[in-house]
């Protein structure tokens, strides 16, 4: 049966105390509506529907895609009034509601409910508290006869633990026909989606219910603490799954994820790492506490020590870095290299076996194959207005505390001494230098502090 989905995320969030709209606040480094527009992707929908209302330009800005549809809901009159603001718009045989601000609804638990194949259908759930929700209202024989709001309840009703998710599936036309005889005479003075159900019994459809696998996957964003205690429960399933898969992690609480992080065999994480993006780690790579990495690919065994940051980066197998190095976009450090502490590298690239152990700035370089790079070395690629490149051949020796002024090469097997600032081309397998000899000056006499007459 072809289906439409339908995204309801034209609330104010009041409770969110903040100017973004509220199905835009992150998590896991996503908006919340990019992780219910992605769950919707996954169930192939003809159309995708969003019905947006607050920071409805940065709600269009946000989330982009030729597969989205978006509608205006200006006024917000309640859920059955969202929906109906999306009905000419939809295409398909049977529609899905979903909501902007419940991120974590798994499209498992959405394909096992739109597995009946008629009627409506309804995600229930039976969390420890139900205050607040919708409860599911059933007959002596267990049919569903309608949702009462916790509003609207009776003290009787409100002691039913089987609420009602939000989330519901029905016949695009049936739905369409309830919704235009539904009424705001309730006590919030709304357009209840919720009231379809009675409608539904009245004309004899059937009534499904499904429930998520977990509870988590149900439960929405009001405010800042709720967006973290999902975090926390989303980020600690992302761990599961790398410790299922093998990858050793010092604390799985202390991970956070936000985007895809791909292992390979024995990979070791320490407590407090962030990894943004698109992260790989291959065999045996190991990372120290408190690493932050960005859109990084570590090959095997390499070593990140601790408290490193490491953004559009790749380092080779068995290269060590770190602790306090920081890698910036576009460093290539091939196999067994090392950059130490306090060493920032961009748009560099270190050949095999090459060190930066202490204190560098190794920005538009290209340096060969076993050079040592001394502490302090700093490359100045930048006079102001343009950028210029190092390049410095197969086993160079550079000195400590130089400054290789780019554009400049440093020959082959060239040795640059300590301290030098070097404007031209050293040439391969040559000594130099530039700086001013050392001298001593004989029998030279510290001053002394000179006697006051007075005090005055
Ligand atoms: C709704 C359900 C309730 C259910 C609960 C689950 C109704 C009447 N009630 O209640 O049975 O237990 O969700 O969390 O549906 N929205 C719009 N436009 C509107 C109003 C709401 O887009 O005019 C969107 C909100 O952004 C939100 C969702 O619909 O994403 C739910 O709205 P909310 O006001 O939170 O509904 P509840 O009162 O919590
Ligand atoms: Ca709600």
């Amino acid at each position: 049966m072809s289906l439409d989905i339908v995204i309801l995320a034209a609330g104010k969030g009041t409770r969110m105390y903040s100017a973004l709209p509220k199905v835009l606040h992150r998590l896991a480094g996503r908006p919340l509506l990019s992780h219910v527009v992605h769950t919707a992707r996954s169930l192939t929908p003809q159309r995708i529907v969003i019905v947006y209302g607050h920071g409805g330009d940065q709600v269009l800005q946000t989330l982009r895609g030729d597969d989205l549809m978006f509608v205006e809901q200006e006024p917000q009159l309640g859920t059955g009034h969202a929906v109906q603001q999306a009905l000419p718009k939809l295409t398909a045989q049977r529609t899905l509601v979903l909501y902007g601000d419940v991120p974590l609804i798994a499209a498992a638990t959405l394909q096992r409910a739109l597995s009946f194949e008629d009627g409506l259908i309804l995600i229930t759930a039976s969390p420890e508290d139900p205050t607040g929700y919708g409860r599911i209202v059933r007959d002596s024989t267990g049919a569903v006869v309608r949702i009462v709001e916790q509003g609207d309840a009776s003290p009787e009703q409100k002691a039913i633990s089987e609420i009602n998710t939000g989330i519901l599936a029905a016949p695009t036309s049936k739905l369409a026909s309830w919704l235009s005889r539904i009424a705001n005479d309730n006590v919030q003075r709304e357009f209840y989606l919720t009231d379809v159900v009675s409608l539904a019994v009245a004309d004899g459809t059937s009534i499904h219910t499904a429930q998520p696998a977990a509870l988590f996957e149900t439960l929405g964003v009001n405010s800042k603490q709720q967006l973290a205690q999902l975090e926390r429960i989303y980020q600690l399933q992302q761990a599961e799954r790398l410790l299922a898969r093998g990858v050793t992690l010092a604390d799985p609480a202390r991970i956070d994820i936000r985007g895809e992080l791909t292992c390979e065999q024995d990979v070791t994480i320490d407590v407090g790492c962030v990894f943004e993006g698109s992260v790989r780690l291959e065999e045996g790579a190991s990372v120290g506490a408190h690493c932050v990495i960005k859109d990084a690919h570590i090959e095997a065994n390499a070593q990140i020590l601790p408290f490193c940051h490491i953004e559009g980066a790749r380092v080779g197998a068995q290269a060590r870095v770190g602790p306090y190095a920081r890698l910036r976009p576009g460093t290539v450090l091939a196999q067994h290299t090392h950059v130490g502490n306090f060493v920032e590298t961009k748009n560099a690239t270190l050949a095999e076996g090459s060190k930066a152990n202490h204190l560098s700035y190794l920005g538009d370089a290209t340096i060969g194959r076993h050079v040592n790079i001394g502490a302090g070395t700093i490359t100045c690629n930048y006079d102001g207005a343009n950028k210029y490149q190092t390049v410095i051949g197969d086993g160079a020796f550079i000195g400590s505390d130089s400054q290789l002024v780019a554009p400049v090469t440093v020959g082959e097997g060239a040795t640059i001494g300590a301290g030098s600032t070097v404007t031209s081309d050293a040439p391969p397998g040559e000594l130099t230098l530039s700086r001013a000899r050392q001298v001593t000056v004989k029998d030279w006499q510290r001053p002394v502090k000179r006697q006051r007459s007075d005090d005055s």
